[in-house]
């Protein structure tokens, strides 16, 4: 029998950040063929066009080649479960990355060998390092021509300050693409370009790394490149050190081609053996400051992203709850910090081919909660619904829309529809003081468009988002209530509220709100949100 603290111990939740274009979807659809999670390569869009079917408000997403939603694919391999938690790869839906991240352990960073750190990279890089999750490098593409190798660490170590140990060491790229070596083993892993049948992953030959096997079985441009590249990458680099790796401080890389089904078994190797099994969780239980271990016995988790209408027809909603601690059990009943209980009868396991009622879960693995709006991204779960984890922020929107629906008499119904959209946590919903205005934020553009998409298609209504009195939105707080209360009683053409009646002030742009601040210092004007502990 194994025990809780075993159970978790063998889970790995990760996610994949990169920028869009860099490979990850191909990479995700062979790290779960490498797993065995799914058979023949194109069943992961093939699963997605099953999805699809099922809401079709996502025709946005197909149009645009662009995964909205996150999801959450597991597997199990070799004795581990990996839970691979899938991110958004469209920036105006970094909220939704940055809060799927939180629920991870460990990163995936794709890189595009020809084209190495890009912006989006980057900044979903510095979502982990706020975390300080470990973060592995896969350098994607080595069959086109690529930067030097040495060039590319040498970024990821000046832009993201992160020292790279690289695991493996690429001979040549391009046409000339001859495999890597695999510097731990002192073998060649040999890259073979075959007509028809596609190689099956992890099955690349192996020879000696000597350097009369090497010789005899590379170019002679290729084992030059190779040899030297391999000198100064053994004599300038750090070896791998885990617990640099686990700190955050240090990447281990490894190269390859998602496409070709090439150095992606190393992938999933290096994940088996250097990422970490799930976190200890900083929370808090009676206002005093606790840690979570993921052994503990009694179950807690947290909810880091919330899916309306995934089914149009049953308005329902399901919660994305991450495990903390406990053996999770099916018909469970949990509660939330905020006092509301929860029994959950059908959870949702997410595997890779389909969702499927999950029986028991642990610690690091993901459950999807059926609920009725009950829960909200940040709420904490808990048997004795004392804990209350970190919390995860909100942050201030980019954008603000006035939001209008064409028949009048539908107001009411347009704001419903507002409220329970951004309950998702995605897009936020603002209600002046004065008037009737529905005011909603988002990150970009984009996502208006998505939201009238689903406005039209999950309620009927035809929205139109014109332009907004105000362009800034920030959360107002302050230490003396009363302070608060005065200044929003003086202020009233300028603030509302959130969706949780939070005081917000709305502005018609940033020199206002610098303006408001200096006349005002004892009220914090915030741009993000941390949910209350
Ligand atoms: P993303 O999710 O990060 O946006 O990237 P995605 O996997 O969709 O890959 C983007 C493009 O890069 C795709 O080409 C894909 O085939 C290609 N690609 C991914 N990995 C490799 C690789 O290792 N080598 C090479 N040469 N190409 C790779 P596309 O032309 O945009 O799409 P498609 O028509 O091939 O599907």
């Amino acid at each position: 029998m194994s025990t809780i603290a075993d159970e978790a111990a063998r889970r790995r939740t990760f996610a994949i950040i990169s920028h869009p274009d860099a490979g990850k979807t191909t990479l995700t659809e062979n790290l779960l063929l490498a797993g065995g999670a799914i058979r023949a390569a194109g069943e992961v869009a093939a699963r997605g066009e099953a999805r699809r079917t099922r809401s079709d408000w996502m025709k946005i997403e197909r149009d645009r080649g662009i995964s909205v939603s996150a999801s959450v694919m597991t597997f199990e391999f070799e004795n581990l479960v990996f839970n691979l938690l899938d991110t958004p790869g469209h920036e105006d839906f970094s909220e939704d990355t940055y809060r799927t991240l939180t629920a991870a352990d460990c990163a995936v960073m794709v890189l595009d060998a020809a084209k190495g750190i890009e912006p989006q990279t980057l900044k979903l890089f510095e979502v982990c390092r706020l975390r300080d999750i470990p973060i592995v490098t896969f350098i994607n593409k080595m069959d086109r021509e690529a930067l030097e190798p040495i060039a590319l660490l040498d970024e990821v170590q000046e832009r993201l300050q992160l020292d790279t140990s690289p695991l493996y060491w690429p001979a040549a790229s391009g046409q000339r693409f001859a495999g890597v070596v695999d510097l731990a083993q002192n073998q060649f892993i040999q890259f073979e370009r075959r007509p028809g049948e596609p190689p099956k992953i992890g099955a690349a030959p192996r020879i000696g790394a000597d350097e009369a096997t090497l010789k005899a079985n590379l170019d002679e441009s290729v084992f030059g490149e190779l040899t030297e590249g391999m000198e100064m990458a053994t004599g300038l680099l750090p070896e791998f050190d885990v617990e640099a790796f686990r700190g955050g401080h240090m990447t281990p890389v490894v190269f390859g081609s998602a496409l070709r089904h090439f150095g992606v078994a190393e992938l999933l190797r290096t994940l088996q053996l250097y990422a970490p099994a799930p976190r200890d969780q900083k929370a808090e239980r009676k206002g005093e400051a606790i840690t979570v271990h993921a052994g503990d016995s009694a179950v807690s988790g947290f909810v880091f992203k919330i899916q309306a209408n995934m089914d149009p027809n049953h308005r329902d909603r399901v919660a994305f709850l991450r495990l903390c601690s406990g053996e999770f059990r099916r018909g469970m009943r949990l509660k939330t910090a905020g006092g509301k209980q929860l029994n959950i009868h059908n959870p949702l396991m997410f595997l890779a081919q389909d969702r499927e009622i999950a029986e028991t879960a642990y610690a690091g693995d993901v459950i999807g909660v059926p609920n009725h709006g009950q829960l909200r991204v940040g709420d904490s779960l808990s048997e004795s619904g004392e804990i209350q984890f970190a919390g995860i922020p909100n942050f201030a929107p980019e954008l603000l829309r006035r939001a209008r629906v064409k028949d009048p008499m539908k107001a009411k119904h347009l704001r419903k529809a507002l409220e329970s959209l951004a309950e998702e946590g995605v897009t936020q919903l603002f209600k002046p003081s004065i008037g009737s205005d529905m005011i909603v934020g988002a990150v970009g553009q984009l996502q208006f468009e998505v939201m009238s998409e689903r406005v039209a298609a999950e309620y009927g209504l035809d929205v139109v988002f014109e332009p907004a009195p105000y362009n800034v939105a920030r959360w107002l707080s302050s230490d003396d209530p009363k302070l608060l209360e005065a200044f929003l009683d003086r202020n009233k053409a300028a603030s509302g509220t959130d969706l949780d009646e939070a005081p917000v002030y709305l502005a018609k742009n940033a020199w206002d709100v610098g303006y408001a601040q200096e006349k005002n210092p004892d009220i914090r004007f915030t741009a993000t949100k941390e949910r209350a502990l």
